[in-house]
């Protein structure tokens, strides 16, 4: 059980918040509730930086839930946001995701167990990326990265409810963002690839464009030498792949296209790894040396036990850092361990799973561990892949 949180809840139905007060009252944390956002600004500038997240609803008289949530990203940005959101707020909720006001929502009507579920995981998350022995090794890298100026020109754009044309002309400018966009946008989405990036953005959606320019400033701003296998080209191509396999398998199971807020998961699941690359090569060189001696230990043990900390957690440490919506860090997390991660998310985080372990086998990876059995009873991975899985798994004895 993690310690104590301070949880605001805000909505103008008072049964509403009674329904909260009933789900939450015996989960051990300090609850707070205010019918108004007004009122729910008070109770945050009284706690002085003590309330650990909030849950608002949208639609609000007086400050929407929208405005609300803005505030709190602007004066606390440390506090976790969260919608609960009802039918007709698509747009609230779609404007709050996408300028990062907000990690995450819940539609209504939601059940208790559902709403718990997510609750825990954001705090387990926040506690993971909290935990000391992480923090001492962020503290050694000195300044983190910032994220490069095209990235803010366009959060600028989406802030200021610009055009969707001024966006795409902004990232039209920037010819390696734009191959990215295109590289990415053709694997993903569209079989026999499209050339115009107006076209592609129009297709994929502003959310899911939003999250291919954070996926490619990302990589310019953890810039670093090639080192042993790893380089940051490899990584890109590796995690481009994955996002694409991640989409195919979405369509092929639910016979639609995958949502967007989760469209870009694939793209930043080893940040932690270039973060490695960067500011800890030599660790990065003896895990390297290690897997050779240790087959039996997986990548991530070999990681802890070099550095401390493994990639999965310390990439998602700088993307929470860089604030970037709540899938992309669930999964960089939890891409090794897939069903660790909350139901929410839990299928897309799976699917990127098994993507990156066919991607690695393929690209001839060594001390490759076969998939968990287990998975395949989680989630119904198309036939052809899984077939796929078997025969690469048994044609490189993953053992
Ligand atoms: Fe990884």
């Amino acid at each position: 059980m993690s310690e104590q949180k301070y949880i605001l809840f805000v909505d103008d139905e008072r049964s509403v918040l009674r329904s909260l007060k009933r789900a939450f009252i015996r989960s051990g944390h300090k609850l707070y509730f205010a019918d108004t956002a007004e009122l729910g600004l008070e109770i945050l500038a009284a706690g002085k930086g003590r309330i650990d997240m909030v849950l608002s609803d949208m639609r609000m008289p007086g400050m929407d839930g929208y405005d609300f949530l803005k505030k709190i990203k602007e004066d606390y940005p440390q506090v976790i946001r969260l919608i609960l959101s009802g039918f007709v707020e698509e747009s609230y909720v779609y404007k709050a995701l996408i300028d990062g006001s907000a990690k995450t929502y819940l539609a209504k009507p939601w059940s208790t167990k559902e709403l718990i579920d997510l609750v825990n995981s954001l705090i387990e998350i926040e506690d993971k990326l909290k935990a000391k022995n992480l923090l001492e090794i962020i503290n050694t890298v000195g300044e983190l990265p910032t994220l490069p100026d095209i990235y803010q020109k366009i959060m600028a754009l989406i802030d200021a409810d610009a055009d969707f044309d001024k966006i795409v002309a902004v990232i039209e400018n920037d010819p390696a963002m734009t191959a990215k966009v295109l590289q990415v946008a053709n694997s993903a989405f569209f079989k026999s690839g499209t050339a115009s990036l107006k076209r592609a953005a129009v297709f994929i959606g502003l959310m899911a464009l939003k999250d291919i320019v954070a996926g490619s400033a990302v990589f310019e701003a953890l810039a670093a030498p090639d080192l042993g296998p790893y380089s940051i080209e490899v990584i890109w191509e590796h995690a481009v792949v994955c996002n694409g396999l991640v989409s195919e398998m979405y369509e092929l199971i639910h016979d639609e296209k995958i949502p967007e807020d989760v469209a870009s998961v694939g793209l930043l699941h080893n940040v932690g790894i270039l973060v490695m690359l960067k500011y800890f090569p030599d660790e990065l060189l003896q895990v390297v040396d290690q897997q050779k001696k240790h087959p039996e230990l997986t990548q991530l043990q070999l990681e802890e036990e070099v550095l401390g900390v493994d990639h999965a957690r310390l990439g998602a440490y700088l993307l929470n850092w860089w604030n970037m919506p709540y899938p992309l860090i669930e999964a960089a997390l939890f891409h090794h361990d897939p069903l660790a991660a909350a139901p929410g998310n839990q299928e897309i985080i799976v699917l990127l799973h098994v993507a990156d372990h066919l991607t690695q086998i393929e690209a001839g990876a060594e001390n490759i561990k076969p998939l968990d059995p287990e998975i395949f009873t989680r989630v119904e991975i198309p036939g052809r892949f899984r077939e796929q899985c078997q025969i690469l798994e048994k044609e490189n004895d993953c053992e």
